[in-house]
């Protein structure tokens, strides 16, 4: 687990774009994302992003999409979970299919997921992001190598 604190947007999105240069390597992975309204869960998706040279702009532009889908190498799938409040819309989604195909699924909201397969929680990478004052947010990573931080 790592405790990270940043200053700005960038850098939120810095740490995102070196979780993203991770998987990419992997060419898979799992990412679920916690924290309230503006906490910087999309800032920190268009870092992860634009590891696999998606464009920021693309990047939670739609505030109506629930599922991204972009046919990058590997694919990378963006879900954002906040206008789904019941259980059975999240499993109408499909978002279990998402998370076993082939490619990096990312998962914004992932408080509103109730029961996560235990294999999956153990697989996924999670960031939870709070906030401090207007510009600086504390984030917890908690999945991923100590390298990644060196
Ligand atoms: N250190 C920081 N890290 C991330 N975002 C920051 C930071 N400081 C200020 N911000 C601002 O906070 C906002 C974060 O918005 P963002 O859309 O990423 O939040 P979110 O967690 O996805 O919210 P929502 O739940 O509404 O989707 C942006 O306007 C960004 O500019
Ligand atoms: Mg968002």
């Amino acid at each position: 687990m790592k405790k990270i604190i940043t200053a700005s947007p960038e850098g939120t999105e810095g740490w995102g774009f070196k979780i993203g240069e991770s998987l990419k390597i992997k060419e898979a992975g799992i990412v679920f994302l916690y924290g309230d309204l503006g906490a910087g869960k999309t800032v920190f998706i268009k870092g992860i992003a634009s590891a696999l040279n998606i464009p920021k702009r693309d990047v939670g532009s739609a505030s109506f999409v629930i599922v991204a889908e972009y046919e990058t190498s590997p694919p990378f799938h963006h879900i954002d979970l906040y206008r789904l409040e019941r259980d059975d819309d999240i499993e109408a989604l499909g978002i279990w299919e998402y998370i076993d195909s082939d490619g990096i699924t990312v998962v914004e909201w992932a408080e509103r997921l109730s029961e996560v397969p235990e294999e999956i929680l153990k697989e996924a990478i999670k960031v939870r992001i709070s906030h401090c004052n207007e510009n600086s947010r504390e984030i917890i990573i908690e999945g991923v190598p100590d390298s990644l931080f060196a």
